[in-house]
């Protein structure tokens, strides 16, 4: 019978045996499982890791203070954070298509975290990569053992093969829940270990159209008082991830304060599911619906409308690109 506590003990001990006195790197997304796994090797080898955020300006609001200021205060780790926002900018400008969006994301991030662990390496000997790898990533690639057989699709934090590092992967056998009960055990914010899903390229595949720091300022105040209003409605646990997302390149005729505006609308895409292969829309209650629609419209320059995307998956995906 394996305890929750039984688990870190575990692995604390054989990431101590696996590491010795080397010194690991750790790529933390905002998410829950690279935020356990860094904590449970924190546990194990203190200060010999470092830990990497890449902010690349399509976080949610609220989310880099979470790594800084609240998984840092919880684990006491080093914390390197790169600030990439105009980089990341600057190589979306005027990139519509969806999976070229994804795929410059997914380069960018990789050059930016590369740099990082180079600026790393010159000042010490780090030989280990530590990734939070999950049971279910692990049979979906064929369970490789060894090599940095990571998997691509999905996730930003794809990296390429030719690393130089030993993995570290100390959530290989669990399951998700199992996750959440290790972070909470290692003492880690609920605002990190209770976390809805949130896609690697963030909010840069929540703006239909271009995106720009004025569109991403838009979608990150909609996207923020849509998910105060569903917490404090209390239905964080029945919906599985509610996206938000702009659309920038439609605009529609409203009437606000004084006169006539031309802004755009904002999709509210609440579903609930099991493991995101399928999906429902989650069925909110009007007075939460009318509540969202009210804030935003009223706090959120630019948008005059709110609409509510009642697709199930299939056929729709959850994410809009
Ligand atoms: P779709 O849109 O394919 O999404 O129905 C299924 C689940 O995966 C998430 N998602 C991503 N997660 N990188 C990620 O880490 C991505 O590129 C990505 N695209 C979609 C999505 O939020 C949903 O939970």
């Amino acid at each position: 019978q394996w305890t929750t506590s039984s688990i870190v003990d575990d692995q604390v001990k054989r990431i101590a045996d696996q590491v010795g006195d080397g010194r690991a790197i750790c790529g933390l997304s905002g998410g829950v499982d690279s935020a356990v796994a860094a904590a449970l090797v924190q546990r194990a080898i203190g200060d010999r890791l470092t830990c990497v955020f890449v902010d690349h300006g399509l976080l949610r609001s609220g989310e880099r203070t979470q790594v800084e200021r609240d998984f840092v205060a919880a684990t006491g780790v080093n914390l390197v954070t790169v600030d990439a926002r105009e980089r990341f900018l600057d190589a979306l400008a005027g990139v519509t298509d969806p999976e070229e969006k994804r795929k410059i994301i997914g380069r960018e991030f990789i050059r930016v975290f590369e740099q990082a662990e180079r600026d790393l390496k010159a000042e010490g000997d780090y030989k280990f990569l530590v990734q939070g790898t999950l049971y279910p990533d692990v049979v979906e690639s064929g369970g490789g053992e060894g090599a940095a057989n990571i998997k691509s699709h999905h996730n930003v934090g794809g990296l390429p093969d030719d690393l130089q590092f030993e993995l570290v992967e100390p959530l290989r056998l669990l399951f998700k829940d199992e996750v959440r009960r290790v972070g909470l055990e290692l003492g880690l914010p609920e605002t990190i270990v209770q976390r809805q899903p949130f896609p690697g390229p963030g909010l840069g595949i929540r703006i239909i159209g271009a995106v720009d720091a004025e569109r991403l300022e838009t979608l990150r105040a909609a996207d923020a008082i849509a998910r105060e209003e569903l917490t404090a409605a209390g239905l964080d646990g029945e919906i599985w991830q509610c996206p938000v997302v702009l659309l920038a390149d439609v605009r529609s005729v409203g009437v606000q304060g004084d006169g006539r505006t031309y802004g755009h609308p904002i999709v509210l895409r609440p579903v609930s599911s099991e493991d995101a292969m399928t999906a429902d829309w989650t069925r909110l209650p009007y007075e939460v619906l009318e509540k969202i629609s009210t804030r935003i419209t009223n706090e959120v320059a630019e948008v005059n409308r709110v609409v509510l995307d009642v697709t199930s998956k299939p056929p729709g995906t959850i994410e809009w690109e």
